[in-house]
């Protein structure tokens, strides 16, 4: 029988998890999202083609995965019709690929409306959310009041949506905040019909069932380790397990049945939305890795905060992870830096600790260790041996200091700019 593998973001999201999936798919038979919903944006190029995924698992390019959204994801119909005709219309059989979970919940028009209000209420406290309906839709799924995807077929769907959506147009009273969702539930009603023409299954049995037929299983996370619900920035986080505890909440796969966990992280780090970051730079060195890695989210479009990357942060992820394989993205980006520096400890109150702290505010002041840069471009390089001497030192300080082999290295968008170990 093999495990499950698993390949989560380390950071605060936006790690390359789209590219790496895509790279690792053809050695698995299944792909499999178990966490988060359309907060998501999957980057993936390949053939001169680019493509953003938000909902669908990253295996839905190549032939012959099958592909399924876990229990643990929350779908809004309207962005999964959407990607779905995307994906048809360049010729995938998408519905041969593609099942969903009967227990992953449905985001409601109202719960992206809520959603909005509640952060326009916060005024300067604001999340910085993506303004999908998330954060909504899991209270609700906690609160056991959600809908489900395997509810669409029921006698009564119908008047269990009016019920929910009655409730929540009650809450809406309490804010000052206008909206229409008429022509959102248009679409959100098209949708539904087009997640009706999909195979929606037991997932918990189908993933349990494949993995003891031998087959093997990568399960896909969206955002980052450090926007965890229980571990990340709180309140400044996402609304799910986003660690690798979530694949055996959100697939429905045991923890004796977990294989290798690969942890993705950038070479530097990055943030998009308000919230906590140690190693946020604000001058000029931050504007040029905005710019040369060309950090916009995939999502909303929104500049991403970046800076150095964060030692003490990554350690932590990788224990609360059990990362077995780290996987170092966007190296090619810091190709042109004199000196990169990496957070080792932080000081706080003239004391250096080695621990994220349980409020990580403003006078927490990171201390860094500095690197010579490589100062060539290395998006060509195919082999480790390869890479420049002042490259090697980083990558290998890193698994020192974590104690994880960096297995692969990404040194560009395409999934042919990989190098594995
Ligand atoms: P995800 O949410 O973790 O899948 O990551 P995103 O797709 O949101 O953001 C990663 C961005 O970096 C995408 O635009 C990718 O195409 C791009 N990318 C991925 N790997 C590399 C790399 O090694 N080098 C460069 N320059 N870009 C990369
Ligand atoms: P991928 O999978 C980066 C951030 C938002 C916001 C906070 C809460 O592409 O890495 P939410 O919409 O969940 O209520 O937003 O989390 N966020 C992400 N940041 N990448 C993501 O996904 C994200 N999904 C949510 O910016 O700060
Ligand atoms: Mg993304």
């Amino acid at each position: 029988m093999k495990k499950a593998d698993v390949v989560l973001g380390l950071q605060w999201g936006d790690e390359g998890k789209g590219k790496v999936v895509d790279v690792l798919t053809p050695e698995y038979n299944v792909v499999a999202r178990f966490q988060g919903g359309p907060n998501a944006g999957h980057s993936i190029h390949f053939a001169g083609q680019s493509f953003v995924l938000h909902t669908i698992p990253s295996g839905i390019f190549r032939d012959g995965t099958i592909n399924i959204i876990g229990n643990g994801v929350v779908v809004d119909p309207v962005i999964l019709a959407d990607e779905i005709a995307a994906i048809e219309a360049m010729g995938v059989d998408v519905a041969g690929r593609l099942r969903i979970s009967k227990k992953a919940h449905l985001i409601l028009p109202t719960h992206r409306i809520i959603d909005a209000a509640s952060e326009a209420a916060k005024g300067k406290a604001k999340i910085g959310s993506t303004l999908k309906g998330i954060g909504p839709a899991y209270m609700d799924k906690t609160g056991r009041n959600g809908l489900r995807v395997g509810d669409i077929v029921s006698p009564q769907f119908m008047e269990r949506y009016e019920r929910l959506k009655n409730k929540h147009m009650e809450l809406l009273k309490q804010y000052d905040y206008d909206y229409d969702i008429a022509e959102y539930e248009k679409e959100w009603f098209e949708g539904i019909g087009t997640l009706r023409r999909f195979e929606l299954i037991e997932s918990e049995y189908a993933i349990n069932d494949l993995i003891a037929a031998d087959a093997s299983v990568l399960a896909e996370g969206a955002q980052g380790s450090m926007l965890d619900v229980d571990f990340g920035t709180y309140p400044f986080v996402t609304s799910s397990n986003t660690l690798c505890a979530g694949v055996c909440t959100g697939l429905g796969v045991a923890p004796t049945h977990i294989g290798e966990v690969y942890g993705i992280f950038k070479a530097y780090c990055t943030r998009v939305g308000s919230g906590p970051f140690p190693t946020e730079l604000f001058d000029e060195t931050g504007e040029k890795l905005r710019s040369v890695g060309r950090e916009f989210g995939a999502t909303t479009g929104r500049p991403r905060r970046c800076g150095w990357l964060d030692m003490v942060a990554l350690k932590y992820a990788v224990m609360m992870n059990g990362v077995t394989g780290l996987i170092m993205m966007k190296s090619d980006v810091l190709n042109d830096f004199e000196t990169i520096k990496v957070a080792t400890a932080y000081e706080l109150d003239g004391q250096r600790i080695d621990y994220f702290p349980y409020e990580a505010a403003d006078d927490l002041k990171p201390v860094y260790r500095e690197f010579e840069g490589w100062n060539c471009d290395i998006c060509n390089i195919r082999k480790y041996e390869d890479f420049p001497q002042a490259f090697r030192e980083y990558v290998e300080f890193i698994e020192r200091e974590t104690g994880v082999p960096v297995k692969i290295i990404s040194v560009g968008p395409d999934r042919d700019e990989t190098i594995v170990r």
